[in-house]
């Protein structure tokens, strides 16, 4: 099957689009990347992705708005990729789109006196299949929460697959807006999966850029005004106390925590600490190393050996990330995805086509000691095109 896999992750920065053959089933399932491009959202409609997503005030009128423009932007992502990879539509068999997020509390909270968990990723998938003529598989979470999951991370499925080694123990690390891992112990079963986000990836450092810049940029290409900043051990020292990095695993967080307010605490700091604005983005990218760092010593590296970090996602092209990461972890060889034959930028949207092929064919694609969820879910629900 042709598979083509969307995601926009909390970056916003834009829809990711992968192009997958796909056969068999696992154990024993092929998958190949046949091409992958992505697309950017119009800055205005991406100024009111990250307002929504940073929980103000929206009606309802406008969120449905939101959901059915967001679902036609995915459509023509699929169509301009269809051109780009020279494939007709109607040759592809399924669509998997992750949708934007813009709401998730994995953990029940209270609401009108019942403790609830929800979610929300929109982009509407009918709209995609009644444009697109192909059959799509949209939100993936609320499954996985209906039985008492957190709904992500999804992604660890597809890492078991991909990834896991007879002789090797593994870490994939995705750096979008937030990092997250999911741990691969040597010959593991899907049991002795685990993932979890470490905190923050790009999200701080985006958004330090964008303040900064007054908007003229949007994030610090190749970590260049990092490397013009000083380091700053007291300021930093300030920023590793955060309590999410103390918190145990599984835990997830989102823009609803390292959104605006949290960049402004940091703008504070700045002020104290007398930080120029490079300093400051050298912090937030030296902070969000070593949250993973922090992260691998406490809850990985003691009770599993682990010979190999895979770095995908937009910050592993942030040069001074990877090597503070290879510095920070002696005997860990840190790989980009690309070398396991996955472009760092399009593993996540590969993923979806793969968790869509999975749903297509009724399969489970939960790992349940990866979201805590009572047992095995099929993901998602499937919009089909208009008949031909
Ligand atoms: N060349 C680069 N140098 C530094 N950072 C980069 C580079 N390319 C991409 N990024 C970072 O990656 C982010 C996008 O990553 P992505 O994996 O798309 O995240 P998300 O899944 O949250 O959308 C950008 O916002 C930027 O911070
Ligand atoms: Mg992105």
């Amino acid at each position: 099957m042709l598979v083509l896999g969307m995601m926009s992750g909390t970056s916003a920065d834009g829809i990711d689009v992968a192009l997958a053959r796909i056969s068999g089933a696992p154990p024993n399932l092929n998958a190949k990347l046949l091409g992958h491009t992505s697309t950017k959202f119009p800055d205005a409609l991406r100024k009111e992705i990250l307002r929504v997503a940073e929980q103000h005030p929206i009606s309802a009128g406008a969120l449905s708005q939101l959901n059915f423009r967001l679902g036609g932007l995915f459509a023509d992502a699929t169509l301009a990729a269809c051109r780009r990879f020279r494939v007709s539509p109607k040759r592809i068999s399924l669509i998997g789109s992750h949708g934007q997020t813009i709401f998730h509390q994995g953990k029940p909270a209270p609401y009108f006196g019942a403790p609830t968990p929800s979610t929300l990723q929109i982009g509407e998938p009918s709209v995609i299949a009644a444009r697109t003529g192909i059959p799509t598989v949209g939100d993936f979470r609320p499954a996985d929460m209906a039985l008492g999951g957190q709904g992500a991370p999804l992604v660890p499925y597809v890492d078991y697959l991909l990834y896991r080694h007879a002789k090797l123990g593994r870490v994939s690390l995705n750096l979008g807006g937030i990092a997250n891992i999911t741990v691969l112990p040597r010959a593991a079963k899907p049991q002795q999966v685990f993932a979890f986000d470490t905190g923050p990836a790009n999200m701080l450092i985006d958004a330090l850029v964008a303040h900064f810049t007054r908007g003229r940029q949007r994030f610090d290409k190749n970590a260049q005004l990092a490397a013009q900043g000083r380091s700053n051990p007291a300021l930093l020292d300030e920023l590793m106390r955060d309590p999410y990095l103390k918190l145990a695993p599984p835990k997830s967080t989102g823009r609803e925590y390292y959104g605006h307010a949290y960049v402004k605490k940091i703008l504070t700091l700045g002020l104290r600490y007398r930080a120029t604005p490079n300093d400051l983005i050298r912090a937030a990218t030296i902070f969000t190393t070593l949250s993973i760092v922090e992260a691998l010593n406490r809850f990985v590296l003691r009770k599993t050996k682990i010979n190999q970090l895979i770095v995908s996602g937009g910050g592993a092209h942030n040069p001074l990330i990877l090597a503070q990461l290879s510095a920070a972890l002696p005997g860990i060889e840190v790989v980009p995805s690309s070398r396991l034959g996955v472009p760092e930028d399009a593993k996540e949207a590969f993923a979806f086509a793969l968790l869509a092929y999975e749903t297509f064919h009724q399969r489970p694609a939960n790992l349940p000691s990866a979201t805590g969820a009572r047992g095995p879910a099929i993901l998602g629900k499937i919009s089909y095109a208009p008949p031909r």
